[in-house]
């Protein structure tokens, strides 16, 4: 079966603030999207990538390959979800059956063995399956700045990525979330939409995705201590 990886990279990173969007802040003088592309590619099974970027992008680096692999590009959309589907819609010469790999430009640490264990989770699964981490704090549920009520944490899980379906499901899917007019932010909340039920495989908790300068602090640790 085919395997592409998809990487949304069109957001703005408005929450970080400052100018460049966060995929492109650098660690180490590589952006962080370019660890978060090397480690989807670095899997055999890999055969390529899919980058939805914005529109004229100034920041995007111009690859066309990575690792000996292919890296093609797409406009993105006013939404992740947006960007996902874009990305999708461009990968018109690959099959509906080939499965497909979605992960957050602004992930840089994933691990290659959770990778490994979430493409076999894939292998007679038509539902799809995610990366995800058990919650661990204790939740609240907030009425006027006081605490109403504890969420019992026991069946709560947080959804990382990659996220993986096969293309012609998640295509469909996407698109029925949006037109239903749902605020889709990952996709498996669209697959569920669809009536389907994705395979939660427990990933690392260092999978972090970079929204503030406290996050990209942390991955410069990680991705140091990694190389050395
Ligand atoms: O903003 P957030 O942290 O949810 O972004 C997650 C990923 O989705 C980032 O890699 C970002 O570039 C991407 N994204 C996108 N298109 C958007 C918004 C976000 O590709 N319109």
């Amino acid at each position: 079966t085919a395997i592409w990886a998809v990487l949304p990279a069109a957001g703005a990173g408005s929450r970080f603030g400052g100018g460049i969007p966060k995929q492109y802040l650098e660690v180490a003088g590589l952006p962080l999207i370019a660890y978060a592309l090397d480690a989807l590619l670095a899997h055999p099974a890999v055969d390529g990538a899919m980058v939805a970027i914005a529109a004229d992008d100034p920041h995007w680096p111009g690859w066309t390959s990575r690792s000996g692999k292919p890296v093609r590009t797409c406009v993105g959309g006013s939404e992740r979800a947006r960007s996902v589907l874009a990305a999708l819609d461009a990968l018109d010469d690959v099959t509906d059956d080939a499965l497909v790999l979605v992960h957050d430009a602004a992930r840089p640490c994933l691990d290659a063995v959770d990778l490994d264990r979430l493409i076999a989770a894939a292998a007679g699964n038509g539902d799809g399956a995610l990366l995800a981490a058990p919650v661990r704090d204790t939740l609240k549920r907030a009425s006027q700045g006081r605490s109403a009520g504890t969420m019992p944490r026991e069946q709560l899980w947080r959804a990382l990525t990659p996220q993986l379906a096969r293309l012609g499901t998640l295509r469909e899917a996407l698109r029925d979330a949006l037109d239903a007019g749902l605020v889709v932010t990952d996709e498996a909340m669209a697959l569920e939409h669809a009536g389907l039920h994705p395979q939660l495989v427990e990933g690392r908790e260092d999978n972090i995705k970079v929204t503030t300068p406290a996050d990209l602090a942390l991955v410069e640790f990680l991705l140091a201590r990694r190389a050395g």
